[in-house]
């Protein structure tokens, strides 16, 4: 699969983390930046990475700031984007499986690396699960349209 990660300055420590593991994984990883730790806004590093989603230049994305909440937010206000903010695996395996998350927030300030790559493992493996979630999803798409 191909993914895309985005960050701000407060997720700098992250990104090298999060591509060495998807890359052996055997997983494309296109990073859109910040490549550097000076002080940026976190909704334009989400705002471009889900861009590349949207366009089908990736499958998933993977957004880091500070706390991933700030991530999340903003990448929830995209039409088409479904963006958890974890910080434990359970949680990364459910939000693919239950919820067809397609962007994974986190903070690297809440949490460190191995508890990391084990988020990025259960994501990057687990797949939606459909079904009865399917119809959920699609409540969630109707929203997005002011259709419910
Ligand atoms: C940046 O200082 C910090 O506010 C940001 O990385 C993030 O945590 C916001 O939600």
């Amino acid at each position: 699969m191909k993914f895309v990660i985005g960050n701000d300055h407060g997720g700098l420590d992250l990104v090298e983390v999060v591509k060495e593991e998807l890359e052996s994984l055997g997983h494309e990883v296109i990073h859109v930046g910040a490549y550097e730790n000076k002080s940026v806004d976190y909704s334009d590093f989400a705002k471009k990475a889900c861009q590349e989603i949207l366009d089908k230049n990736a499958d998933l994305g993977i957004l880091i700031c500070g706390t991933g909440l700030g991530m999340s937010i903003s990448a929830n206000k995209i039409k088409g984007i479904r963006a958890a903010c974890v910080s434990e695996a359970f949680s990364a395996r459910m939000s693919r499986a239950h919820n067809n998350a397609n962007v994974l927030c986190m903070g690297a300030r809440v949490i460190g690396s191995e508890t990391c790559k084990m988020i990025v493992d259960e994501f990057a493996k687990t797949e939606f699960e459909g079904g009865r979630h399917q119809r959920r999803v699609d409540k969630i798409s109707a929203i997005e349209e002011n259709l419910n």
